[in-house]
Parts: structure tokens; C-alpha cells; sequence
């Protein structure tokens, strides 16, 4: 990787110094974005796995030193380089007092600054860092072990909050991985029901016919096989919650009982007339689209709206990558925590990490969970992982070096048109190593059939 530990942003106010000083790091060698101001550095960081951010500590707004606070949080093993101004010393012991590597004092050569840099590289390459004891996970941040400070996850927590005290009902949706069981584990246990039973019920692992039994409970001879009298999960819970995940592959006769125990909270066991009533608090989950459902026939109107009172839904994780480095700290703590406790913690290399970034993770959190415990079990005990410990198609995921390997001539150039062209290319790709079969190259490209086929006709007609 020739650009590996070569991406940096540049963090000054003054626009004419931060272009000239952008420029040199440039001819050095040097992938640099630049940032005008303390904000919009925050901005960059929550998108972008920098390996180095050298920032000036005197900007308008946010603190440079609070940015470099910022920065090593979220990424350990970045190398923050302060700017201070007429010798102020003592903001620069400040500044490394809250993470920064070095410093350099206004007005500097650029043979200085290449100098910190490259001797913090230097020895960051060395000494294998356990910075990553700096970065312990902020309490702060965590619901009952559900991880995530981007804005999405902030408002998703503060719903809880605002939810779980209630006895209303809750419906979860999201795409498979996303956290639902966490979340409506997360929401029993700041309930006051905690000190009842949290009991999950998958909907679509049982089969039909034993569904119904199981949910409601049955009496001796209900049917064959039923031997003796058993609880439902809908008593077990009683006091406490019921989790009904997948709840849309439920029939149709069963969504009408499950009607029932939502606007009464009573129901019979199988094979018996005695009225039970419970009081429990429902959560359902499912990630199918039951509001299509509802408008294909296939879920019961009048169900759903009673599922959906509060309805509660999950990003997925490509549309909150800022929270991936937490969680990749978060999963690197589970999965290293068996390993002798004497041994310097596993960190992420940034190269790594801008991996994990770019990729798009179909299957969410779970997914990315089980890469990190992959590659901690690949990694064999060395300090830090690397791209190559990472699943292949993470390997491959790395839009930014792509896009920086683009040349962005003097005159511009056409973006729109530019996309297209890697569209048909990588299309023509996945088509000829698939021997023409479509199916399996939309496979090869995350997409489903139809939209391949909607871009190959598009495709056809654009180049008539
Ligand atoms: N915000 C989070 N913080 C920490 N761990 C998480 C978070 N979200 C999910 N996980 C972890 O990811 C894994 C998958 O979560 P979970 O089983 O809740 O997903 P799900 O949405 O129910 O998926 P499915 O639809 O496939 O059932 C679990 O191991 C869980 O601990
Ligand atoms: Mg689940």
C-alpha cells in the first residue's frame, strides 16, 4: 500500500498558511485534508480514519486541544501533532497532557514540522502502541451494552430512555444484526419490570403448528403429544416482558389471538376454556417491511397499529460508520479479554480501520463483531491487526485510496459521468467472471437482480 500512514488532516484557521503548508505536506508525500476550523475537523474525524491530524491549537469555536482530545478517542492510534502559537508552552504541555504526540510552535519552516512528523512515525512504528488504555469505553455512552455516539444512536438512546419506564408497546425494526434483541433487552432492563422475566419467543424458528402452544400454553390431550399441562411464554412473562421477535412471519389465525392478548391480556391455553389474564409488557420485532405487509394483505392491519406504538427503528451500520471505531474497541475488549492480562492490548492499524470504515456491512453489527473476533484469532497473538487479518471483502473496501488514485485535473471533471463509467465497468466485470449470469453477479455486487437488470437496460440505452 503506497499511501499506507500517509493520510492527515490539517487543521488551521488561516486559510492562506493552511493551503501553502497543505501544498509542501503534499509534495511530501502526504494525503492531506484540510480543515478550517475546529468543527469541521470533528466533521472529518467522525467520516475518516486519519493516521495523523496536526492541528492548530488557537481556532475560532472549538479548541484545538479539544479536537486533539476528540481525535484520540475515537482513534488511538492517531499521531496529533499541536500548533501553538508565540511559544505558548504551556498550552502545548496541555494539548499532550489530553493526547497529542508533539508540538510545534507558529511560525515554524516546514523542515520542522516534517521533522516531528516523521520522527512521531517513526517511532509510533516501534513501539507498538497501548494507547488503547486511553481510550477506555466512556460509560456515558452505553445503554445496557448497546454502543454508539453517533446521532443516530444518541437520539435512538434518548428514545429509550424516554420509552422503557412505560408499559407501551414497541415495535423494533431494523435489518438483521442491527441490535433489536439488545435493544429490547436494553429496554426490560431499565424498566421496572426487571425484576420480572424477559422471555424472547422467535416467531419464525418455530413451526406453525407448535407456535401457537408455545405462546399460549396447552392442557393434557390438547393435542397428540400433549401429555401434561404447560405454561405458555405469554404467563412466564407475566409482570415482566414478552420479546416477539420476527413477529411478521406469524399466520394469519395466530395474529388474530396474539389481537386479542394486546387489547385484552387475556387468552386460553390450547385445548382449554379458562380465561387467563396476564400483565405483560410487549416487544416485537421483525425485519420485514410489515407496513408493506399491511398493504399486500399479509399482516393484520389492526395488529400492526397495535404493535406500533412506539415504533423504534434501528440504522443500519453503513449509515453510522463514525460509531465503528467504538465498536471495533468495544468488540477488540470481548474478544481479547480471555488472553493473558499481563499482554499490551490489541489495537486496530488506521489502515485497518479505514477498511472497516469504507465496507458497507450487510449484516450489521453481528457481522462486524465476527470480523474482530476473526481477526484477533488470525492475528495469533501480535499487537495489532492488519488489513490481511480482515475478511476479504473487507480487504477490498477501500473507496478513499480509490478515489485518492483518480486524478482531479485542472479543469475539473464530470462526476456523474465518471461513476457511470465504473458502473458499467465493474457490471461488465462481475458478468463475465459469472459467465453472463446475472443472478449471481448482482450477488457479486450487493445488489438485488432486478436493480442490475434496471441499470443494464439503462446502460444499453445511454451508450445508443
Ligand atoms: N449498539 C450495539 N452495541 C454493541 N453490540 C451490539 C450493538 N448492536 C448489536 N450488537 C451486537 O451485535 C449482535 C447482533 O445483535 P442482535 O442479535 O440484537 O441483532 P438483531 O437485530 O436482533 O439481528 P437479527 O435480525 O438477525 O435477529 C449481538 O452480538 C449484539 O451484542
Ligand atoms: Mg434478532
Amino acid at each position: 500500500m503506497p499511501d499506507s500512514g500517509k493520510h492527515l488532516l490539517f487543521v488551521e484557521d488561516e486559510a492562506p498558511l493552511r493551503l501553502a503548508i497543505a501544498e509542501q505536506l503534499s509534495d511530501h508525500g502526504f494525503i492531506v485534508d484540510q480543515a478550517g476550523s475546529g468543527e469541521a475537523a470533528l466533521e472529518r474525524l467522525a467520516e475518516f480514519a486519519y493516521d495523523i491530524i496536526v492541528a492548530d491549537l488557537r481556532l475560532p469555536g472549538i479548541h484545538g486541544s479539544a479536537v486533539v482530545e476528540a481525535a484520540v478517542a475515537r482513534y488511538p492510534d492517531i499521531i496529533a501533532i499541536v500548533v501553538t502559537g508565540f511559544g505558548t508552552v504551556k498550552d502545548a504541555v496541555e494539548a499532550i497532557k489530553r493526547g497529542a504526540w508533539d508540538f510545534v510552535s507558529k511560525p515554524f519552516q516546514i523542515d520542522e514540522l516534517l521533522h516531528v512528523l516523521n520522527s512521531a512515525i517513526e517511532q509510533r512504528r516501534l513501539k507498538s502502541e497501548n494507547a488503547y488504555l486511553r481510550a477506555q469505553l466512556d460509560a456515558r455512552y452505553r445503554f445496557e451494552g448497546l454502543i454508539g455516539k453517533s446521532r443516530a444512536m444518541t437520539h435512538l438512546l434518548q428514545l429509550l430512555e424516554t420509552v422503557a419506564p412505560t408499559n407501551s408497546t414497541i415495535l423494533i425494526t431494523g435489518e438483521t444484526g442491527t441490535g433489536k434483541e439488545v435493544v429490547a433487552r436494553a429496554i426490560h432492563h431499565n424498566s421496572p419490570r426487571r425484576a420480572h422475566r424477559f422471555v424472547a419467543l422467535n416467531c419464525g424458528a418455530i413451526p406453525e403448528a407448535l407456535l401457537e402452544a408455545e405462546l399460549f400454553g396447552h392442557v393434557r390431550g390438547a393435542f397428540t403429544g400433549a401429555v401434561g399441562n404447560r405454561q405458555g411464554r405469554l404467563e412466564q412473562a407475566h409482570k415482566g416482558t414478552l420479546f416477539l421477535d420476527e413477529v411478521g412471519t406469524m399466520s394469519p389465525a395466530l395474529q388474530m389471538k396474539l389481537l386479542r392478548v394486546l387489547q385484552e391480556r387475556e387468552f386460553e391455553r390450547v385445548g382449554d376454556s379458562h380465561t387467563i389474564r396476564v400483565d405483560v409488557r410487549v416487544i416485537a420485532a421483525t425485519n420485514s417491511d410489515l407496513r408493506r405487509m399491511v398493504a399486500d394483505g399479509a399482516f393484520r392491519e389492526d395488529l400492526f397499529y397495535r404493535l406500533n406504538v412506539i415504533p423504534v427503528q434501528l440504522p443500519a451500520l453503513r449509515e453510522r460508520k463514525e460509531d465503528i471505531p467504538l465498536l471495533v474497541q468495544h468488540f477488540l475488549a470481548k474478544f481479547a479479554a480471555g488472553d493473558s492480562p499481563a499482554r499490551a492490548p490489541i489495537t486496530v492499524s488506521q489502515e485497518a480501520m479505514r477498511h472497516l470504515m469504507a465496507y458497507s456491512w450487510p449484516g450489521n453489527v453481528r457481522q462486524l463483531e465476527n470480523a474482530i473476533e476473526r481477526a484477533v484469532a488470525l492475528g495469533g497473538g501480535r499487537p495489532q491487526i492488519e488489513v490481511a487479518d480482515l475478511p476479504p471483502e473487507v480487504q477490498v473496501a477501500d473507496e478513499p485510496a480509490l478515489a485518492a488514485a483518480i486524478p482531479l485535473p485542472e479543469e475539473g471533471l464530470d462526476l456523474e459521468q465518471l461513476i457511470a463509467g465504473i458502473e458499467r465497468e465493474l457490471i461488465r466485470r462481475s458478468l463475465e467472471r459469472t459467465g453472463g449470469n446475472k443472478g449471481r453477479a448482482a450477488k457479486l455486487l450487493h445488489m438485488k437482480r432486478t436493480t442490475l437488470v434496471e441499470k443494464l437496460k439503462r446502460l444499453e440505452r445511454s451508450s445508443l
